[in-house]
């Protein structure tokens, strides 16, 4: 489908996000003939640019970042709606000068009067920028246009935080207009889930705690921080990926099927399963965090994080965090779910794994029992994007009834010949078409903050946090806390 007539005005478009993901994104939707014709972006930022400087800055971050072909065509339209507005967030005279530009694109492109703010900046800056938007009348949408706003995490530090965060927004913005960007549900294979899940007869029956030993959701990288010292430093592991891409995979994992996939049913599914999540009593033995050293990340030797340019050398700031934690509902009674993320980690990898219970007999003597790996239906989020289902099969031999694991692969790669968007081309086009259900509401941000809260206050009494190797698979305490339940992570 695509977006009717429009303008986008993106904040802190100077910024790593905006240049490696946004613009690039922009660029594949024009590409792609997504965009309507007068599409209209503009810049807002301090720099000393104008629209010509500004043209030439997204020219080459579309030629770094695209996924689609550079054509000079799809070029040329999208730089025809390219504008900047010089300012600063609290300089009245630019928001006015933003105002004055809309209802020019307006005029000479057709964009309708409607408008998306994307605020690629610092949650820090969100009252201030808001207040402009609604100080300048840009908030208020004529009767039959429409203006949205999208915001990027971090959703505040803590639940007080995102709720200060939440209103700051909602004072300015109705709820639906306010797009909450995780990128996690942007990836196809993430709303996949859905299809595997309930367009299927196959897994549901088995998806649920008679069945389902543990699942294990993982999210690792590794890279370091990348440069990203002022973000990372004080926020660590699980603010940065648990209490958003990691809880809402938990949430998809763990949910009902909605009645329809329609913004409101899904996100109702989502927000049961994350008011249902109960952390174990003793976060010590149920909680595990790291610090990356020194070490080899492949043929690269690498920085230990105390040691990352801009970053405190007594940082307690955790690389690596895990947690076990129950769903109280029927369906996942007594089922842990592990969730790990860490930075400088073996491989880069995303997997929600499902490993079900051990046959409750095997009659072969020829393979002791433990030898056989458990069932497991494992979704690829990336790379290498698909699904693995592994289970037993009989070794190839007459005499001997010898059984071994074997998986069985479907890959996007040869499954399809289709190409997926990325993330953010999905989120912006489902931005400007108006269409919510991928965009957490700020009940499911406020509800992942509850879950994390009561760790992270466990954490900041605890001093510095275990240190481990860059290229290993994180801190000791990670594998104990598998450990003392009988089980082990996978290694992807
Ligand atoms: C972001 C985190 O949300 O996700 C980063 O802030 C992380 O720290 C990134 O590197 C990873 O995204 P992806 O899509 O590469 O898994």
């Amino acid at each position: 489908q695509i977006a009717g007539p429009c303008a986008l005005v993106m904040f802190g478009v100077t910024g790593d996000l905006a240049r490696k993901k946004l613009l690039p994104a922009i660029y594949d939707l024009t590409n792609r003939g997504l965009l309507p014709p007068g599409f209209s972006l503009i810049g807002f930022a301090r720099r000393d640019w104008d629209d010509a400087k500004f043209a030439e800055i997204v020219r080459d971050e579309v030629k770094a970042g695209a996924r689609t072909p550079f054509r000079e065509e799809a070029w040329r339209n999208l730089a025809d709606g390219l504008r900047f507005v010089r300012g600063t967030f609290d300089d009245d005279a630019a928001f006015d000068e933003l105002a004055r530009t809309l209802e020019k694109l307006d005029a000479e492109r057709g964009t309708g009067g409607n408008a998306g703010f994307y605020l690629s900046i610092p949650p820090g800056a969100f009252e201030t920028v808001c207040s402009q938007l609604d100080r300048s009348g840009l908030a208020s949408p004529d009767d039959d246009s429409w203006r949205r706003v999208v915001i990027e995490k971090p959703f505040g530090h803590d639940l007080a935080s995102a709720r200060e965060l939440n209103s700051t927004v909602e004072r300015v913005f109705p709820a639906d207009a306010i797009f909450r960007i995780d990128h996690y549900l942007g990836k196809e294979t993430v709303q996949n889930l859905l299809a595997l899940r309930f367009a299927n007869q196959l897994f549901e029956p088995v998806w649920n705690a008679h069945y389902v030993d543990h699942v294990q959701i993982t999210m690792a990288e590794d890279i370091g921080i990348a440069g990203r010292a002022g973000y990372y430093d004080g926020i660590g592991a699980a603010r940065d990926v648990i209490q958003n891409h990691l809880l809402q995979l938990l949430a998809l994992t763990a949910m009902e099927q909605p009645n329809s996939f329609g913004a409101n049913e899904l996100r109702a599914e989502k927000e049961k399963v994350l008011a249902a999540v109960r952390l174990p009593d003793d976060l010590a033995t149920a909680t595990a965090r790291g610090q990356y050293t020194a070490g080899w990340q492949g043929s690269e030797k690498v920085v230990g994080y105390l040691d990352e340019d801009g970053i405190d050398p007594r940082s307690t700031t955790e690389t690596y965090a895990a947690l076990k934690l129950q769903v109280h509902t029927r369906r996942w009674a007594g089922v842990p779910f592990y969730l790990r993320t860490g930075k400088r980690l073996g491989k880069r990898v995303s997997e929600i794994a499902v490993v079900f219970k051990r046959a409750p007999h095997l009659p072969f003597t020829d393979t002791a029992t433990e030898e056989l790996g458990q069932n497991a239906i494992v979704i690829r989020v990336q790379p290498d994007e698909g699904t693995t289902l592994r289970f037993g099969s009989k070794v190839p031999g007459a005499g001997s009834m010898e059984v071994r694991d074997v998986t069985m692969d479907f890959s996007y790669g040869s499954a399809f010949t289709e190409s997926s968007p990325e993330a953010y081309e999905r989120l912006i086009l489902d931005m400007l078409l108006g269409d919510p259900p991928l965009f957490p509401r700020h009940e499911e941000v406020e509800l992942s903050w509850r879950i994390l809260d009561p760790v992270e206050r466990f954490w900041a009494r605890r001093g510095h946090p275990e240190c481990y190797e860059s290229g290993s698979w994180g801190p000791q305490s990670a594998h104990d806390l598998l450990a003392r339940d009988g089980r082990e992570w996978r290694l992807p």
